[in-house]
């Protein structure tokens, strides 16, 4: 079966490595793909967010899937456009992709079907939120755009100056244009994070290895936050324990819920926990692959990619196989100088072999560009050097021995990887 992957980071490059891994997988194009990517499949110039281009692509090739990975398009409707045009799609219908496209919609949700989430109230109004910081008590406090915002929509303030000025920049100067037409202004909690990507079609939900994220910047936990510097699985303070109380509190009456308002969520649901003192809370959905979990999270799948995301689309889940592999899995990180602020690109990598590779570890590809055989920098996050062993400890051991060897100009990448992973153990 021919299959187009829609996006261009390290995740999709994740993905078609371990759809390639599928007996019954054929040509692979991917869209609008990077350096790295056109040597694991054919690259086509469609953006992710060009649904007509998208789908005349998916039909002109032919395809038996779409796999839709990144966030927007999901958001936009691009599964369900496909699926008019007869090409079977991977990724959630746009009125479930509203778990990860309006905080708002999931924020009522969970309150509805008493999902632990953090505390909330909503605005749509910038004085009334101003009057309800003014009369705030408990800090730090956490304001949240409604909308996508790059994952940058997000700002957890510390004072009710903090929080006055996230309000202007989000209602007022509307920074992230009309995502932030209404705001969530909930509650500060504490404790571990924890992903877990689960597969579902609607009713069967499969989790995969839960993993933990490094956001970031800095080594240290310091600095701006990102899109992630760098992956673990499993995440050790997922213990089996948690598992069990996530899966009936959390998963199944998310699931329910969904069904309920008539918008069952089929493909991969990412929750976004916080594991507190009263047990696991959700911080955020997010409707799709996370990047770069998904560096880490697939390389434990023991399982046919291509078979789960046609039976997740068939809603036939509960009869296909899947395990989750002993070992783990790390991805450190490698951007660009000045990410994620403003940073430079075009610049030579080296340490790459000829198909963009390394010994020792699997190099994905996140943001680079291909000419002749050598790669260049194209993006703030460049490349995630990701590894597995027998332990943590090994598998962040082949990850960080590849760092001496692959580099840049102005490259950075988080020293502390897996740290507080290793320590929890
Ligand atoms: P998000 O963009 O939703 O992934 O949020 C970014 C980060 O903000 C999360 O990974 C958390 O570290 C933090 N965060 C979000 N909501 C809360 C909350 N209610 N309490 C504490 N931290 C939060
Ligand atoms: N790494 C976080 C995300 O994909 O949203």
């Amino acid at each position: 079966m021919d299959i187009l992957v829609v996006g261009s980071g390290g995740r999709e490059h994740a993905l078609i490595k371990k759809l390639k891994e599928s007996p019954s997988c054929g040509r692979i194009i991917c869209a609008p793909g990077n350096g790295g990517i056109s040597v694991d499949a054919e690259i086509a110039d469609v953006k992710a967010v060009d649904i007509e281009g998208m789908v005349a692509l998916a039909k002109r090739s032919k395809v038996g899937l779409a796999v839709i990975a990144p966030d927007d398009p999901l958001v936009m409707g691009m599964a369900d456009a496909m699926e008019e045009a007869g090409i079977p799609a991977f990724g959630p219908s746009r009125l479930a992709a509203r778990l990860e496209g309006s905080k708002l919609f999931a924020k009522n949700l969970m309150l509805k079907n008493n999902i632990p989430t953090a505390a909330f109230e909503s605005f749509d109004d910038a004085e009334k939120a101003a009057d309800y910081i003014r009369a705030n008590t408990s800090w730090p406090i956490v304001i949240k755009a409604d909308g996508l915002a790059l994952g940058k929509g997000v700002l957890i303030c510390q004072d009710e100056q903090e929080a006055l000025q996230a309000i202007h920049e989000i209602m007022e100067e509307r920074r992230f244009g009309s995502s932030g037409d209404k705001i969530v202004i909930e509650e500060f909690l504490t404790g571990p994070e924890v992903s877990v990507l689960c597969l579902t079609d609607g009713r069967t939900i499969r989790p995969l290895a839960s993993s933990m994220d490094h956001k970031r910047v800095h080594t240290g936990d310091i600095g701006p936050n990102t899109g992630g510097m760098g992956t673990i699985a499993p995440n050790p303070f997922y213990t089996e324990e948690v598992a069990d109380v996530c899966m009936e509190r959390i998963f199944l009456p998310t699931l329910r819920a969904m069904e309920a308002l008539g918008c069952p969520f089929k493909g991969c649901l990412y929750f976004g926990l916080m594991l507190t003192e009263k047990g696991p809370y959700v911080i955020e959905y997010n409707c799709r692959f996370g990047d770069p979990e998904t560096q880490v999270v697939l390389p434990l799948l023991d399982g046919d990619l291509v078979e789960l995301m046609l039976a997740c689309r068939n809603g036939t889940l509960d009869q296909v196989s899947m395990a989750i592999k002993p070992g783990a899995a790390a991805c450190v990180v490698m951007a660009s100088g000045g990410y994620p602020g403003k940073y430079n690109t075009d610049l030579p990598i080296s340490g790459l072999d000829a198909k963009g590779g390394c010994p020792g570890v699997t190099v994905i590809h996140a943001g680079t560009r291909r000419e002749h055989e050598r790669f260049y920098t194209a993006g703030g996050r460049v490349l995630g050097l990701v590894a597995t062993g027998d332990d943590l400890r090994e598998a962040l051991l082949a990850a960080y021995a590849a760092t001496t060897m692959v580099r840049f100009s102005g490259r950075h990448y988080r020293k502390d990887i897996g740290r507080k992973a290793v320590e929890a153990q």
